[in-house]
This record gives C-alpha cells, sequence and structure tokens, in this order.
C-alpha cells in the first residue's frame, strides 16, 4: 500500500516539506487512543532470535533508524513502534544552527537515491534533552557533531559538550566526522585531529561510574590507507565500534539521467550500498572483528540488510530506505533474518 498509494502522493511534494508533515502526522495521530498498538502490531517483528547484545546492550532486533531522521530526538518514541530495534537521534551540536539554506534535500527517485547538504539543522543539544527525560524505553544513539562556527581546531570541545550533556540519555555515542555537508568536518577523520577528539571523549568516558559505547561514524569516501588509520587509532584509544557509513560525495553508481547528479552534498540510498558493503568488509577483516560495526548505506530489502551483516555487520541501519520503501521494509528484514537464521 505504501509503494503503490501512499509515496506517489508523498513523491509529488518538495522531500524536506514531506519529512516535517509526516512528523506532525506521527506525532497527533500518535495521541488516537489504541493507534500506536495498532500500529505496533502491524509493523513490528518480534523473536528471541533476533535479540543481539553488544556492549551490554540488548536490542530487540538489529535493525535501527539511522541518524539524521529524527535530529531533534522529537519522535524517537513514536518511530519505535515501527519496530526498530534501536534508533539513532542526531546530529547534534552543542547550539541549535539553522543549517544551509533551502532546497537542500533531493529525490533521485528512479536511483532511489536522495542527495542531502542539510549542514547539521538541529535546535541543540540542550532541547533535545528535553525530550529524550521522556524516553519510554527505546534504546537510543546520541550522534554528535560540532556547530559550523566552530573551528576544527577546537571541534574537540563541541564533541565533549555535547558528550556530558547527552551521556544520562543515550545508550551509546556516535561520533559523527563524516557528514560531507559541513566545511571541512571530514578533515577530522585525519589521524592527529581524530585521535585528539576520540581520546578526549574517551577519558570522559572513563570518569564516569558506567561507561557508554563510543562509535565512530566514517565516510565511505576514505580510501584504504586512510581507513588502517582509523582501524589503528579506535584500537590505540579503545573505542567500541564504527559505524559505516555517512553519505558518499562520489556519483559514479548513479544511473539514471537526473539533473540532481550536480547538486552539493551527501549520497544515500541504493547507489551507497556496495561502497559501504566494501568499507564494512574492509575494516572487519584488517581489524580482525575486534569491534563491533554498524552497517548503514543502501539497505532497501532484506537481502540488502543480509548483505551487510555478511560483510561483518553486527546491527544495521538505514534511512533512505524507509523513505522508498516505507515502514514495512522493518518487519520484512527482520522476519528474513528469522528465516535465514533457521
Ligand atoms: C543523513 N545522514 C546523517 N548522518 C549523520 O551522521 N548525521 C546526520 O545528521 C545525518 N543527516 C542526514 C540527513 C538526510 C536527509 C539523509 C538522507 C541522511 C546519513 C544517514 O544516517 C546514513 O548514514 C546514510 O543516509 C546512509 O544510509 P541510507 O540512507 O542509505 O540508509
Amino acid at each position: 500500500m505504501y509503494r503503490r498509494l501512499i509515496k506517489p502522493i508523498l513523491f509529488f511534494f518538495d522531500p524536506e516539506k514531506v519529512h516535517n508533515f509526516i512528523f506532525f502526522i506521527i506525532k497527533w495521530s500518535f495521541k488516537i487512543p489504541g493507534l500506536k498498538y495498532t500500529i505496533r502490531k502491524i509493523f513490528s517483528y518480534e523473536n528471541p532470535k533476533l535479540e543481539r547484545t553488544l556492549w551490554g546492550i540488548t536490542f530487540k532486533n538489529p535493525i535501527g533508524l539511522a541518524a539524521g531522521f529524527d535530529k531533534d530526538a522529537k519522535l524517537y518514541n513514536e518511530l519505535s513502534y515501527f519496530g526498530f530495534g534501536f534508533i539513532e537521534i542526531g546530529t547534534l551540536t552543542p547550539e541549535g544552527q539553522g543549517g544551509n539554506v533551502k532546497k537542500r534535500l533531493f529525490r533521485l527517485t528512479d536511483d532511489s537515491a536522495l542527495i542531502n547538504r542539510m549542514g547539521f539543522n538541529n535546535q541543540g543539544v540542550e532541547s533535545a534533552i528535553e525530550r529524550l527525560k521522556k524516553n519510554k524505553n527505546v534504546i537510543i544513539g546520541g550522534n554528535i557533531g560540532k556547530n559550523k562556527k566552530t573551528s576544527n581546531l577546537l571541534a574537540f570541545e563541541d564533541y565533549e559538550k555535547c558528550f556530558i550533556s547527552l551521556f544520562p540519555y543515550v545508550d551509546y555515542f556516535s561520533v559523527n566526522v563524516s557528514s560531507p555537508n559541513t566545511p571541512n568536518l571530514r578533515e577530522l577523520q585525519d589521524k592527529k585531529p581524530l585521535k585528539k577528539i576520540l581520546m578526549s571523549l574517551t577519558e570522559l568516558n572513563n570518569k564516569q561510574i558506567n561507561k557508554k559505547p563510543i562509535l565512530l561514524k566514517i565516510s565511505p569516501d576514505l580510501n584504504k590507507q586512510q581507513l588502517l588509520d582509523i582501524i589503528k587509532i579506535i584500537e590505540t584509544v579503545g573505542l567500541d565500534g564504527v559505524i559505516a557509513t555517512n553519505t558518499t560525495i562520489d556519483r559514479s553508481q548513479i544511473k539514471s539521467n537526473t539533473s540532481f547528479i550536480n547538486e552539493p552534498g551527501g549520497l544515500s540510498g541504493k547507489p551507497l550500498s556496495e561502497k559501504s558493503n566494501d568499507v564494512i568488509r574492509f575494516i572487519s577483516k584488517e581489524s580482525n572483528n575486534r569491534f563491533p560495526i554498524i552497517g548503514v548505506g543502501g539497505i532497501h530489502s532484506p537481502e540488502d540488510a543480509i548483505d551487510k551483516i555478511n560483510a561483518g555487520a553486527s546491527l544495521v541501519q538505514l534511512y533512505t530506505g524507509f523513505i522508498y520503501e516505507g515502514p514495512g521494509l522493518i518487519k520484512k528484514i527482520n522476519k528474513k533474518l528469522v528465516e535465514s537464521i533457521n
């Protein structure tokens, strides 16, 4: 029903406006008594075989919602009824910021892809915390970044601020140094600045009574040497894992003749799938599976999720597939995972 009826109507309108409209509709419709339970009945699929325990956290299934969809933690409780095992909020920055000028989100329909250059539009970490206080048992990843106005030299302070503020309210952290839409952010993936950020966060983490897992979210556009350097840093610092990958600036996998091909920003969806699988496979092999990987990029079917798991991912996330395939995708993947275990 979503692909035949709802999607063609939604896809008629501007993607960012549709995103905000959907948030509004879900938020208000969940106030109708009983509706959330109906949604859960339709879209959730539970089976003990889907459970995964990592970093001492038990995920009821390995399918998460990727960062960027619920940046401000406004809808995670409602979204959990659609069957996700966990939800990553953010990217959050210490101060709220508007992001890049609109229009900044484009659909490449024939490629089942999106290009976005949102630029970390968010209301700031403190505002998200107020909403995170209302968490009804959803496993939350806190994706953190730096404000646009903060120089790369002082970026570590922004990550520290977000880390300290969010600490009581999230289950794991995702350190985002891989968005192509904040000028020079991806340079933070270089050895020196990366080590600085990760070491300062790890030190803060070590001071807490119960440490929280810290993962690094990386770009699919890194070369093999850069990936090897990152593996080394992760092991030296004692980080807990990697989220692979963010969006790509590579356009070579786009097959359709779309005019959006030259829009600056990060490409997500089907054309990203193989590229992110290659990164997952490489890291998993070169690190001898010494730390868990969350695989993300181009999951539009159960087979895509299984490919990521076979490449070395312990958990997976999706965003663009949720837009193109609809909320039924999560249940479909989970069902197939159970079948594949049998
Ligand atoms: C994103 N993504 C993203 N990632 C991140 O770490 N912080 C963010 O704020 C955002 N924002 C964002 C906005 C939009 C509109 C999109 C489409 C994506 C990247 C996202 O989490 C994911 O890594 C990629 O989109 C690849 O997965 P999919 O979309 O191919 O499943």
